[in-house]
């Protein structure tokens, strides 16, 4: 399929698409060995593109795994937050293969929520990991405050009512540790409405202080991959097939 040349050019490489214009009035793109100066022009698939001597490549559907730390926000710009595409350095495997653009978080993570969030450009897989009626498990660690309601697990699977304003599907809770005042709990969502952890939390007595996701689809957070890392994963290790 052909392309605009500025298009794919802000496509395949970290340049925005008015960046990638003045490259091209620049001199500094050839195609084909000639230097092109023109966005509209149309490329394809065998046409070679090189930008300041180097060949772009057609970078296709990428998946990366992300430990995101706190304070950093889920999204792809932000005029006062670092956001996780900021935690991708320059330099790095994952820049030098797909810079920046295209890429974004599927879902959200609070921005004090911890743990794994998976960075792609595959709106699809998307739309298909997101979807409440496609029951994709997410798992989180919760450490709480506060005093469990005894029949909290059995609430969780029934469906809790999260204030006025929806009945959570059923989801999983299991208890890890509970010391009266402050607990640690498993809880296994398939949907991810806005603080849905806090708030099915505090529904059952307790706050959560901290939060972490462990794993999401198939993809369990590896213990090697420290606050802040990723690394690049396979769209089937998210989906198990
Ligand atoms: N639930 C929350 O409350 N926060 C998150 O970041 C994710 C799920």
């Amino acid at each position: 399929m052909a392309d605009r040349l500025d298009k794919f050019i802000s496509e395949n490489s970290s340049l925005t698409r008015s960046e990638a214009k003045k490259a091209l009035a620049l001199g500094r793109v050839t195609v084909n060995g000639i230097i092109s100066k023109k966005g509209e022009m149309k490329v394809s698939e065998t046409d070679e593109v090189t930008l300041d001597g180097k060949n772009l490549r057609k970078i296709g559907l990428v998946y990366v795994m992300l430990n995101k730390p706190a304070g950093v926000i889920s999204a792809t710009e932000d005029s006062r937050d670092r956001t996780v595409l900021d935690l991708i350095k320059e330099n790095s495997e994952i820049f030098e293969r797909c810079p920046r653009n295209g890429l974004f978080p599927i879902g959200r993570l609070d921005k004090d929520t911890e743990g794994l969030l998976v960075i792609s450009n595959d709106g699809r897989l998307s739309h298909n990991l997101l979807s409440p009626t496609k029951h994709v498990e997410k798992e989180y660690i919760a450490e709480c405050e506060g005093h469990l309601a005894k029949d909290a697990a059995e609430r969780f699977k029934e469906g809790i009512q999260v204030g006025d304003e929806y009945r959570a599907l059923p989801a999983g809770l299991s208890v890890l540790k509970d010391d009266g005042d402050r607990c640690t709990l498993k809880i296994v969502l398939t949907e991810g409405r806005f603080h849905q952890v806090k708030r099915m939390c505090h529904e059952v007595g307790v706050e959560v202080v901290h939060l972490k996701r462990t794993a999401f689809g198939k993809l369990v957070l590896p213990d090697d991959l420290k606050t802040g890392e990723m690394r690049f994963v396979k769209k089937e290790e998210i989906t198990g097939e």
